[in-house]
C-alpha cells in the first residue's frame, strides 16, 4: 500500500462506481440461472405477487428471495408496484419458456455449461488462444457432428437467442426479387423463417450438419413452413452449394478467423448468378471495437467457443468487397444486430 495516498488531503480522482459496477455484474448471471430453475419468471407471469406470496409458493426464505428479485429489479428484468413484484416486457418475451423468442433454452445450456463461465476457464482461454467448451481443445462443431444431444442443446440455445433479431432483419431489405434463400449453417432455422414469414414467395434452405437439420426440422414444422423452407444436411466447407439467389449467414462469420470468412465469401460468390445477395447478419462492434458491451462480451465468448470474435460493419463491408461482391449495405436491424449485403456484379 503506497503510504502517500494516506496522508494530506488525497482523494481517488473519480469515484468507484465504475468498479463496483463491473466487479458486482459477476453476480448477476449466476442469479439469474437460479431464479430461472425456481421458475420465478413463470410464477410472476401469471399475475403480479407479493414477497410473501412468492415464499410461499417456492418455499424459499424472505431474506434469499427478496436478493433475487430485487437484483433482478435492478437489471430492469422485474418491476416493484405497491408491493408487487411483476415481470417486466423484457422479462416476458425473452425468459417465459412459453414466448416465441423464449432464452429459456440459452439458459440452460448456459446452466449445464457453467464452469466454462470461470476464472480458471477464461485464463486457459486467453493463455492458450484455444476454446475451452466441451473440455477445451475442440472444434465444437466437429463434436456437434459425434454427440447428437450437444448438438441439439446447442442449436436450441440458438433458436432463442435468433427468433427475435430473425423477425426483424427482413423488414430491411427488399426480397420480392429474390426466390431462394441458402440459410448457411442456419441452425435451427431461425432465420430462414422470418424470411419465409415477412416473404411469402421466398422459399429457403437450411444447410447444416445431420444431427442440427433433424432439430430444424421440427422448428420449421412447428412454424408450419415444411413446404417453403427444406434442410440439406451438407458440409459448407466442402461441398457444393445448390443453386439459390440469396445467401444468408446469421453468426457464421463470428465463429471463425476473417481468412476463413473469406473462404465462405467466395465460396457464395462463385456459386451465385450475377444479380445474387449474399446477406451476413450479426452482433456487430461499433467502429472503435470498443462498445457496444455485449459485442466485446460475446467475443470473450468466441474465445471460449470457437476460433472466431465480433466483427464490426467496415470489417464485415471489407471481406464482401475482398470476395468482389459489390453495392455493399450495412444496416442496423434489431437491438445490438446488423446485417452487412452485398450483390453479385
Ligand atoms: C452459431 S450457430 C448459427 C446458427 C444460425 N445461423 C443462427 O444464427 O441461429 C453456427 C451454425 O453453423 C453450423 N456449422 C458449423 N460448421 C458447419 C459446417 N461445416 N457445415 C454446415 N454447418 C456448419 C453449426 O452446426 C451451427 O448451426
Amino acid at each position: 500500500m503506497g503510504s502517500d495516498s494516506l496522508e494530506g488531503s488525497w482523494r481517488p480522482r473519480v469515484d468507484d462506481r465504475l468498479v463496483n459496477e463491473v466487479l458486482m455484474s459477476a453476480l448477476t448471471l449466476p442469479t439469474l440461472l437460479v431464479a430461472h430453475e425456481l421458475k420465478l419468471f413463470p410464477l410472476l407471469a401469471e399475475r403480479p405477487r407479493t414477497l410473501e406470496e412468492l415464499r410461499q409458493e417456492l418455499n424459499i426464505e424472505r431474506r434469499p428471495l427478496r436478493a433475487v428479485l430485487r437484483l433482478c429489479a435492478s437489471r430492469g428484468l422485474v418491476s416493484i408496484q405497491d408491493g408487487r413484484y411483476a415481470l417486466t416486457p423484457e422479462a416476458e418475451e425473452y425468459l417465459l419458456e412459453s414466448s416465441p423468442a423464449s432464452y429459456s433454452d440459452y439458459l440452460n445450456l448456459l446452466k449445464a455449461t457453467s464452469p466454462l463461465l470461470t476464472f480458471e476457464s477464461v485464463k486457459a482461454a486467453v493463455l492458450s488462444n484455444a476454446p475451452q467448451a466441451y473440455g477445451g481443445g475442440t472444434d465444437i462443431f466437429k463434436t456437434h457432428e459425434e454427440q447428437a444431444e450437444q448438438a441439439r442443446s446447442f442449436t436450441r440455445m440458438m433458436h432463442g437467442h435468433s427468433v427475435g433479431p430473425a423477425s426483424a432483419w427482413p423488414d430491411h431489405l427488399d426480397l420480392s426479387g429474390h426466390h431462394h434463400m441458402l440459410d448457411i449453417g442456419g441452425g435451427s432455422g431461425a432465420h430462414s423463417i422470418g424470411a419465409a414469414r415477412r416473404w411469402p414467395h421466398l422459399r429457403a434452405t437450411v444447410l447444416d450438419l445431420p444431427t442440427v437439420c433433424d432439430v430444424a426440422r421440427e422448428y420449421l414444422t412447428q412454424a408450419g413452413l415444411r413446404e417453403r423452407v427444406g434442410t440439406l444436411a451438407a458440409d459448407m466447407w466442402q461441398d457444393s452449394l445448390p443453386k439459390a439467389d440469396l445467401h444468408f449467414y446469421s453468426e457464421i462469420f463470428h465463429d471463425w478467423p476473417p481468412e476463413k470468412c473469406l473462404l465462405l465469401a467466395r465460396r457464395s460468390f462463385e456459386s451465385l448468378e450475377p444479380g445474387g445477395r449474399i446477406v451476413v447478419h450479426e452482433m456487430l462492434y461499433d467502429e472503435e471495437k470498443q462498445l457496444p458491451y455485449p459485442a466485446a462480451a460475446y467475443t470473450v465468448g468466441m474465445l471460449l467457443w470457437t476460433e472466431g470474435q465480433q466483427f464490426t460493419g467496415p470489417e464485415l463491408s471489407a471481406l464482401l468487397t475482398q470476395a468482389g461482391f459489390v453495392d455493399i449495405e450495412l444496416k442496423p436491424t434489431f437491438g445490438y444486430w446488423s446485417i452487412a449485403t452485398g450483390r453479385k456484379p
